[in-house]
């Protein structure tokens, strides 16, 4: 009687906290939604599952463990009990056998392309570290290092990577894939909620190398109109996106503010998220430490370095550990500027 009722708490108990605390981050698309359902159904069958083992356990050590005094005797030689066998093994198979179809039923309906043909597709390619988006909106072609969709619609992501594996992951959707080296992978996703300024992440779920932890970028979910002005202005502007609520107006970079902290204006890590200055206080280790690494060099090598980071490799690390297309993740102002202060650091 006893253990029946704290089974019943403890299973109470533990549905609740499986259900009721937000374990996740916000739910951004309609195969999110099904994913956590069946991430509910799992903890609602597995936990009683958990409990009934735990709690037998902790009784039987209870209530049959050896008292002080008490001779080491042997129990009563028990010789099995078919009834108990076959219904421990039938109510497990049971519901394995309904949990794996419901898989099964929730993975294809995730995958299911849209009825009404037309999809949107969007190549999203790895390389250490940064992503890239290439579109291809009516024709016209251009890439974004940080990713736009409209809302509503399914979009068909084509994952690939120029160099190791990675794996593009937006945990607000839900969908994980790898990018592997040699083929094309894919998953569609519906994202049904619309971002702040701030996006959702895009992370790096694949250790890919030093950088892996900065391998991040941002996904932002748009209006069908404010989508359709973000393609405008992508296939009419020869230059990368301007800041995102930046109203028209180019702030003065500074160029010590920019290597410190936070991000380019297309959402890149800053360097010094890799990079050791001395000057600029940080500790970054992923790349050279710049204080001795740009001693004494001049403005173009500088410039250089920052455009094409292959150009020349500093001894003991290795070409492409800082992405080859790190000059297009900056404006030419952010450029001027990083130069601008790295050089009057080398000159000290
Ligand atoms: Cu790319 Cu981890």
């Amino acid at each position: 009687g006893q253990m029946i009722v704290v089974g019943l708490i403890a299973s109470a108990v533990g549905i609740a906290i499986g259900l009721l605390i937000d374990w996740f981050p916000t739910v951004g698309s309609k195969q999110a939604h099904k994913i956590d359902t069946f991430w509910d159904v799992l903890i609602i069958c597995s936990v009683p599952v958990f409990v009934l083992v735990t709690t037998v356990v902790l009784f039987a050590a209870r209530d049959f463990r050896m008292r002080p005094g008490q001779e080491n005797l042997d129990g009563p030689p028990i010789h099995g009990n078919t009834k108990l066998e076959i219904v421990w093994t039938t109510i497990p198979a049971v519901m394995l056998v309904a949990l794996c179809a419901y898989a099964l039923i929730t993975l294809s309906d995730i995958e299911k392309a849209p009825a009404a043909g037309n999809e949107r597709q969007i190549t999203a390619t790895g390389q250490q570290f940064a992503w890239t988006f290439q579109y291809n909106e009516g024709g016209k072609k251009f890439s974004s290092t940080q990713l736009y969709v409209p809302i509503n619609e399914s979009v068909k992501f084509n994952v690939k990577t120029d160099d190791v594996l990675h794996d593009f992951w937006v945990p607000a959707w839900r969908m994980k894939i790898d990018a592997v080296p040699g083929i094309t992978t894919h998953y569609r996703v519906t994202p049904d909620k619309l971002t702040g300024p701030a996006g959702y992440p895009v992370v790096c779920a694949e250790l890919c190398g030093l950088g892996h932890a900065f391998m991040r970028s941002t996904a932002h979910v748009l209006s069908k109109a404010a989508y359709a002005a973000w393609v405008t202005k992508m296939t009419t502007a020869a230059a990368p996106a301007a800041p995102a609520g930046g109203g028209g107006q180019t702030a003065a970079v500074d160029g010590k503010t920019l290597f410190t902290k936070g991000e380019t204006s297309t959402g890149a890590t800053a360097c010094g998220g890799c990079h050791k200055l001395a000057d600029a206080g940080t500790v970054g280790g992923v790349g050279p430490d710049l204080t001795t690494a740009i001693k004494g060099k001049d403005a173009a090598f500088i410039k250089t370095s920052i455009l094409d980071p292959n150009a020349e490799i500093t001894p003991g690390f290795d070409k492409g550990i800082m992405p080859a297309n790190y000059g297009q993740l900056l404006s030419p102002a952010e450029v001027d500027a990083l130069v601008k202060y790295l050089q009057e650091v080398a000159a000290k």
